[in-house]
């Protein structure tokens, strides 16, 4: 069989859960009526069957201040506890909480007991270098224990974290510690990527110096991953190996409040400024554990669940770090990339270690289906019993691919939607419970509530209509604000329909069968390879280029990453000279420049110097039609156009006038 006419032999029957599967599920169909019956009941008793509190809370949630919400109010705990203490002190030591497999084939097994001295030892060197209850630490490391060690080392302390993935520039790196105050930065001297050493303290070095002006930063705590050169600032910089192995293994877990900050976690918006999206502790906890459980169906006696995201996103913190942890699960954390050194690295580590769960992104999934399905069928892949995706709406091809040739045709697949905003998993089938819809994610699960409004803000069902996606009730794992700015969070989630619904910004529509497809963003947000990036930012960083006048951004379709960054811009006179004699060479510097502002992921697929942008009478840029000329279809409508020629000026520059 190709793998183009997956579709035409779906045996729609096994989508059905397996009764064998369903009387082992965490998840359970009585669970959407007992939440239904009462919300708040429902996550209380989550809440207090999942998570160890220091001190019982007195309210489920208070939403009187809203959107402002409080979840479980008056409640105590510490989230470092609950991760890793607790299972030791039920005798559970001795479990594996991660075999560690670096991107140079060396590992590491972490036990329980391991993760907790660890964990102690690094607050304990936290706490000497100055950082305490309510202060802010930035984390800029790789895919290694140290990272885990640290956010949990913080949660522990009560000190907030932000963790910013190591793809983001010393600029984007110098903005996100502006903006959060951060005391301390955490980090490696570089980082291994496909076989090689990449330096990574060097942004940071950039990022707190920046141009001699004062930053927050106090010290930077360095862990040696490479071997690379750094440069060193005395009385600043820190070896983690001078000052962490030599601590206590004990450090004592404080309570902290329910809603003490726990993390932030920046992301993009429709502006060019990103958004410190916050969450706090009780709620934060509870969600992820309860939907870990649920959702993803780890059973921690028997499991090796495998979340492929990497830290630096929320898909990393909730399920590597807070869920799985929080549950007691035995992971795999895995340093390195799908290639390297072959194409079947993945399929070769879960065959290593009898993963059962496998949790990864669409484009992961595409880029396999690429390089073909004889590469997972020479490993074992048969401990595999639950496939999840995140990030992007998953297409149905990829879906079924995903099935066949990495589930064995058996394994439930979980398409789990959620965003930054939201913490935890929102909107997903339950394994064991629902009869599967490949390409949909189907219905909210057990504790939250969604629909789709029209352009009126009116829900409707009926099915094929597309609308907006908004959640109708809060729930424990939302954001709480966005750092710093308490009228950004009202006007970007709680205003375009009214206080009562939490705006998305995604599409959706409902099939016959009432489940709820995603159908990406609708405002200016793109989604490369699963991660979010702004339109308006890289426009910005565009603009922030020497030779340019103007620049506009779309996101245009990919078949491998989703969507993929296209920029059009308007070159300054002096540059034009410049662009004549090197075309190639400006656009590369172009290209590079975003790499430099932003970050390697930013950077545009494509470039296209145009002499005039397409805007409306008021002036904004009609992306619409940038997309159709990015993805190369007939151009769209555009009379509303202040001047109706500029789309034939940007053809003819083009080459296709
Ligand atoms: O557009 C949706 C898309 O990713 C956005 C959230 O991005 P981020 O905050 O970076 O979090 C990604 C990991 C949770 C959403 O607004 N998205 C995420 N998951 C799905 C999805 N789109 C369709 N289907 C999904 N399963």
């Amino acid at each position: 069989m190709t793998e183009d006419n997956l579709s035409s032999h779906l045996d729609r029957a096994s989508l059905a859960p397996d009764p064998e599967f369903t009387a082992h599920a965490n998840g359970t169909q009585a669970m959407y009526a007992e939440a239904e019956a009462d919300h708040e009941g429902f996550w209380a008793r989550q809440a207090r069957e999942r998570i160890t509190w220091a001190r019982d809370f007195d309210q489920v949630l208070d939403w009187s201040n809203a959107p402002f919400a409080q979840w479980f109010v008056g409640g105590e705990l510490n989230v470092a506890y609950n991760c890793v203490d607790r299972h030791v002190e039920a005798g559970r030591g001795d479990k594996v909480a991660f075999h560690f497999e670096g991107d140079q084939g060396d590992t590491r097994t972490i036990t329980y007991a391991d993760l907790l001295a660890e964990v102690c030892k690094t607050a304990n060197t936290l706490a000497s270098l100055g950082v305490g209850k309510g202060d802010t630490v930035a984390i800029y490391m790789p895919m290694i224990p140290e990272t885990v060690f640290t956010m949990l080392a913080c949660a522990r302390i009560g000190a907030p974290h932000s963790v910013i993935f190591g793809g983001f520039s010393a600029e984007a790196l110098h903005t996100r510690i502006a903006d959060a105050n951060a005391k301390l930065v955490v980090t490696t001297d570089g980082q291994w990527r496909r076989g090689k050493p990449a330096p990574l303290k060097m942004a940071v070095d950039e990022a707190v110096d920046h141009g001699g002006a004062v930053s927050p930063v106090e010290k930077v705590l360095v862990v040696q991953r490479t071997g690379i050169e750094v440069r060193w600032t005395e009385g600043r910089d820190v070896w983690w190996h001078d000052v962490q192995p030599g601590q206590s293994s004990t450090h004592e877990a404080v309570p902290h409040d329910a809603e003490h900050p726990l993390f932030i976690l920046y992301t993009s918006g429709t502006t060019g400024k990103p958004k410190g999206i916050f969450h706090t502790t009780g709620g934060y906890l509870t969600q992820a554990a309860y939907t870990n459980a649920v959702v993803h169906d780890v059973h921690p006696e028997t499991d090796v669940y495998w979340c492929t995201a990497d830290v630096g996103w929320v898909t990393g913190h909730s399920y590597i770090v807070y869920g799985p942890l929080a549950n007691g699960a035995t992971q795999v954390l895995f340093e390195g990339t799908p290639d390297t050194p072959h194409q079947g690295r993945w399929w070769e580590i879960v065959e290593k270690y009898g993963v059962t769960i496998l949790y990864t992104a669409p484009t992961a999934i595409r880029t396999f289906m690429k390089w073909g399905h004889d590469i997972p069928e020479r490993f074992d892949l048969s401990t595999i019993r639950v496939l999840g995706s995140v990030g992007e709406p998953i297409n149905p091809e990829a879906w079924l691919w995903y099935r066949k040739y990495i589930g064995g045709d058996r394994a439930p697949i979980v398409d789990t939607w959620w965003q930054t905003e939201t913490g935890a998993i929102m909107i997903s089938p339950l394994p064991g419970v629902t009869t599967l819809e490949p390409g949909s994610a189907q219905r909210p699960i057990p504790g939250v509530s969604a629909e789709i409004l029209d352009d009126e803000g009116h829900p409707f069902t009926e099915p094929e209509k597309v609308g907006y996606l908004v959640l109708t009730k809060p729930w424990p794992s939302m954001l709480r604000g966005i750092w710093g700015d308490p009228d950004r969070y009202v006007d970007t989630y709680w205003h375009r329909f009214g206080p009562e619904y939490y705006f998305a910004g995604d599409g959706a529509k409902y099939d016959a069968n009432g489940n709820i497809w995603l159908l990406g963003r609708v405002d200016d947000v793109m989604n490369v390879s699963g991660h979010r990036l702004s339109t308006a930012e890289i426009e910005s960083a565009l603009v922030s280029h020497h030779a340019v006048a103007e620049a506009a951004v779309v996101g245009a379709s990919d078949e491998t990453t989703g969507q993929a960054v296209v920029a059009f811009v308007i070159l300054r006179s002096e540059a034009t000279d410049e662009a004549a004699a090197d075309e190639d060479g400006m656009i590369a510097s172009l290209r590079n420049h975003v790499a430099k502002e932003i970050g390697p992921i930013a950077k545009p697929r494509s470039v296209m110097v145009v002499p005039e942008l397409p805007k409306t009478r008021s002036g904004k840029i009609m992306r619409r039609l940038l997309k159709d000329v990015a993805e190369g279809r007939d151009i769209g409508d555009a009379t509303t156009l202040a001047d109706s020629s500029v789309m034939a000026l940007i053809a003819k520059g083009l080459g296709k006038g």
